[in-house]
């Protein structure tokens, strides 16, 4: 695939994952690694970042203009993209994964190739957990959820306290930045902020590393390129958890 022209395909199958997510499966499968993204055209609205949550799908939430459009769209319409783009989860060793809502869409890959050996997983209630029935039948997975009606009661990060951190070389974590914050904090304490993958959501352009729409401070890495995925050492001294970018470069809280 061409690095920056978008190639059109069909999406073949909706699916109603929870009440407000929806996987896209799309007529073409993409050489990837877990972790990465593509940019997905959506006709006449917006181009956006999504991660792959297999070769040939994107799970999104309806959360803007361009995927509510998303959401209005049927199978059988044509949709672009181009990608995949960025660097993905790089393990070798035993794997812990910690997803909330659905951040746990591009972490789903990397379980699906039995490369997690405990997954949690959160969300707001039990009807927006995603994914469940497939992370179950490839790892140990715990559950948490903000009402209580399965698993935990209370939040993902609250089952970290239920592993021993120590049996990990990798910790993969996707979901809302003050989610992924809270894990930060809570490996930092543990003395193994190096060992945790956080995948970053930021505004994005280009997609390819070179409008720098996408530059965290205070290095300019691009979330595009050098990430989406940044080890935790590095995010400790950024602004990571604190604010981000949005299409004019304003700064706002995260
Ligand atoms: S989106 Fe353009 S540099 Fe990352």
């Amino acid at each position: 695939m061409d690095e920056q022209m978008p190639i059109g395909v069909t999406i073949q199958e909706i699916i109603q994952e929870t009440p407000s997510i929806r996987t896209f499966v799309f007529d073409r499968e993409i050489v990837m690694r877990p972790g990465q993204f593509v940019m997905v055209w959506v006709p006449g609205v917006d181009e956006i970042p999504m991660g792959l949550s297999s070769p040939s799908s994107i799970t999104v939430q309806e959360v803007g203009d361009a995927t509510g459009a998303l959401f209005a769209m049927l199978e059988g319409d044509r949709i672009g993209i181009r990608g995949p783009y960025g660097n993905g989860f790089a393990v070798t060793g035993r794997t812990l994964a910690i997803a909330g809502g659905v951040g746990v869409s591009p972490l789903l890959p990397l379980a699906v190739a039995g490369r997690v050996d405990t997954f949690l997983l959160g969300a707001r209630t039990a009807s927006e957990l995603l994914f469940v029935d497939r992370i179950e039948e490839m790892t140990t997975l715990l559950v948490a959820t903000d009402d209580g009606t399965a698993g935990h009661h209370g939040f993902v990060t609250d089952l970290v306290s239920r592993v021993d951190l120590a049996d990990f070389s990798h910790i993969c974590v996707c979901g809302p930045e003050g989610m992924m914050m809270a894990v930060l904090g809570i490996l930092d304490l543990e003395g193994c902020a190096g060992r945790g993958q956080f995948s970053l959501n930021r505004y994005m352009k280009c997609g390819v590393g070179l409008c720098g729409s996408c530059c965290i401070d205070p290095d300019g890495l691009r979330v595009c390129r050098d990430g989406p995925v940044f080890s935790g050492d590095m995010l400790l001294r950024s602004e990571f958890g604190r604010y981000a970018r949005d299409a004019s470069g304003r700064r706002y809280g995260v």
